[in-house]
């Protein structure tokens, strides 16, 4: 059988890329065929250079809008042939073209319990919110602002007082374990949107 691909964009250090790469690249299920970013210093970029993945970038500036920013961003995925596209950290929102070209395969992870503090800065959203939990959600990527249906989500403690260093330390923690799980269970079939109710996921055992 050959491998399930797939497109990391990111726009940081690219660490849930890193934990794609040593979990699931080049082991026959999944094949990480592309990285992409807006951002030419983006970590991530040589992170995928230096796993031998070929990268792109398409900064705001070269493009007219978002629109055809995304069409460009688009285009390269499609050249890849790629399964699904992986957001791991792309702080740029996907125009509703983009959204619609690759419906049910653009997946995104949020360090929160989604619909818990969407949006940015979701960490410092938690600790100002003075909850006892958070944690990390995976989701499909819809038109909306993290409001995709939900793949997978796991919580993550936050003690009293806990330092924004030692939260963010751990909710990182979870995502490297749980994003890889997830874009494993979509690569082997798994994951099914309900037609009927496409709000809904169903994970098959
Ligand atoms: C991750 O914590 C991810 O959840 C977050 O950006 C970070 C990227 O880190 N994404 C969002 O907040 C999206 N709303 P990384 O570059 O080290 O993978």
């Amino acid at each position: 059988m050959s491998a399930f691909r797939i497109v990391v964009l990111a726009s940081g250090s690219g660490t849930n890329l890193q934990a794609i790469l040593d979990e699931l690249h080049g082991r026959g299920l999944v094949e990480v065929v592309g990285v992409g970013s807006d951002k030419p210093a983006a970590g991530a970029l040589e992170r995928g250079g230096r796993a031998g993945v070929e990268t792109a970038v398409f900064p705001a500036g070269d493009y007219a809008d978002r629109a055809a920013r995304d069409e460009a961003v688009g285009d390269w995925i499609e050249s890849r042939q790629a399964d699904l596209v992986v957001l791991a950290g792309y702080m740029q929102l996907l125009s509703p073209g983009f959204v619609a070209r690759f419906r049910n395969r653009v997946v995104n992870i949020h360090p929160a319990l989604l619909p818990s503090f969407p949006g940015l800065d979701a960490i410092g959203q938690a600790i100002a919110a003075e909850v006892e939990t958070t944690g990390v959600t995976v989701h499909f990527v819809d038109e909306g602002i993290d409001t995709g249906p939900v793949i997978a989500r796991r919580e993550v403690p936050v003690p009293a007082g806990v330092a924004r260093e030692e939260l963010e330390a751990a909710v990182h923690a979870v995502e490297h374990e749980l994003y890889p799980e997830a874009i494993r269970m979509i690569a082997e079939g798994r994951v099914r949107i309900d037609p009927s109710d496409p709000r809904t996921v169903a994970i098959d055992d």
